[in-house]
C-alpha cells in the first residue's frame, strides 16, 4: 500500500517535472501557433514517454474551460489546450466577427493551472488555399442544433480532427455543456479509428445555475437574470423526472412553462435518447436516462444548456 503511494507520487513528480521543463518562463504555457512546430515539440515529448491530453476552446476562457484543463492535467503528463475561433462553425448571420479574444487574459488563466502548450494558429495554417475536405457526422448532427445551425457541426467536425491530428492526444476533453458537440465528436473520433478517448466533464455553472459559457459575457445585466430561465426549465424537468415523469412531452411542457414570458425565442425543447439524441416513439424507456436540452435566445444571445436526467443533479 505505502510503496503503491510512493510509487504514484514519484510518478506524479516526474510528469509534473517534464510538463514544467516544456512550459515557457514563469510557469506560463508555451504559445506555439504553428501546427508543425507543435507537432514536432509534442512527437519529441512522446518519444520520452509523455501522455497527451488535450483541451480544444474558442478562446474568451473561464472557470468551465479551467476546469477541464484541470482534468486533462491530473489524467497526463502533457497538456495542450488549443485556441482557434473557427470560422467554419460560424453561420454566415452569427456571431464569428464579435466573438470574444483575449489571448494574453486566456494564457494567464492557463498559466494557473497551468496548461504546457497553447496552439494558437491562425486560419490559413488550419485552413491553407486549396483545402477541400469535410468531416460530416451523420444522424447525431442533424436534430437539435442542426437545423438551426446548418453546417455547425461539420465546422466543428472537421476541425476538431484537424486539432487532433495536430497534436495526437491520449485523451481530448470536452465539456457535457455542448452535449451535442460531445457525441458528434464521439463518433467522429470512433468512426475514424482515431487513437484518442474523448472524454465529456460536468457543465460548470455560477452561483444562481447558468451554465458557464464565453457568450454570457454578451449579456446586459437584465438578459442575464432572465437567462437563469434555462437551468430552472432543466431543474423543473429534472423533480419531473424524479417523482416518476417518463412523457418526454411532459417534460418538454414543463421545460417550456419555465422559460414562457423569460426567454425571447425557443429554438427547440428536446427530451430524447441522450445515445442517439433521437426522440422516443413514446415513453422513456424502464431504466434509461434521457437527455433534457434547451437553445434559446434571451436578448441577442443563443444560449444553449441540458441535463441527462436520471444521471446527473442539476
Ligand atoms: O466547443 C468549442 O469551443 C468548439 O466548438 C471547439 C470544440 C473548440 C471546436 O472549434
Amino acid at each position: 500500500m505505502t510503496g503503491g503511494t510512493r510509487g504514484a507520487k514519484s510518478g506524479t513528480t516526474t510528469r509534473a517535472k517534464a510538463a514544467a521543463a516544456a512550459r515557457g518562463a514563469g510557469g506560463r504555457p508555451l504559445v506555439v501557433t504553428d501546427p508543425h512546430a507543435l507537432r514536432a515539440a509534442l512527437d519529441e515529448l512522446r518519444r520520452k514517454g509523455r501522455s497527451i491530453a488535450f483541451v480544444p476552446t474558442m478562446g474568451a476562457l473561464h472557470e468551465g474551460h479551467l476546469e477541464l484543463v484541470r482534468h486533462a492535467r491530473a489524467v497526463a503528463g502533457v497538456v495542450v489546450v488549443s485556441i482557434f475561433v473557427n470560422p467554419t462553425q460560424f453561420g454566415p448571420h452569427e456571431d464569428l466577427a464579435r466573438y470574444p479574444r483575449d489571448l494574453d487574459g486566456d494564457v494567464r488563466l492557463l498559466a494557473t493551472v497551468p496548461a504546457d502548450f497553447v496552439l494558437f494558429p491562425p486560419v490559413e495554417s488550419v485552413y491553407p488555399p486549396g483545402h477541400a475536405t469535410t468531416v460530416h457526422v451523420a444522424g447525431l448532427g442533424d436534430g437539435l442544433c442542426g437545423p438551426h445551425r446548418p453546417g455547425h457541426f461539420d465546422g466543428v467536425a472537421t476541425v476538431v480532427a484537424k486539432l487532433f491530428s495536430m497534436v495526437g492526444p491520449c485523451t481530448a476533453v470536452f465539456g457535457r455543456k455542448d452535449f451535442q458537440q460531445l457525441q458528434v465528436i464521439r463518433r467522429m473520433a470512433a468512426d475514424l479509428d482515431l487513437p484518442v478517448r474523448v472524454v465529456g466533464r460536468p457543465t460548470v455553472r455560477e452561483p444562481d445555475g447558468l451554465a458557464m459559457s464565453s457568450r454570457n459575457r454578451y449579456l446586459s445585466p437584465g438578459d442575464r437574470l432572465r437567462a437563469t430561465a434555462l437551468v430552472e426549465g432543466l431543474r423543473a424537468a429534472a423533480a419531473a423526472f424524479g417523482s416518476g415523469e417518463r412523457d418526454p412531452a411532459a417534460i418538454e411542457q414543463t421545460i417550456r412553462e419555465r422559460l414562457a414570458g423569460r426567454v425571447d425565442r425557443i429554438d427547440y425543447v428536446f427530451v430524447g435518447d441522450p445515445g442517439t439524441l433521437q426522440p422516443w416513439p413514446g415513453a422513456v424507456p424502464p431504466g434509461r436516462t434521457a437527455v433534457a436540452a434547451i437553445a434559446a435566445f434571451v436578448g441577442t444571445t443563443r444560449l444553449i444548456d441540458n441535463v441527462e436526467l436520471g444521471a446527473e443533479t442539476i
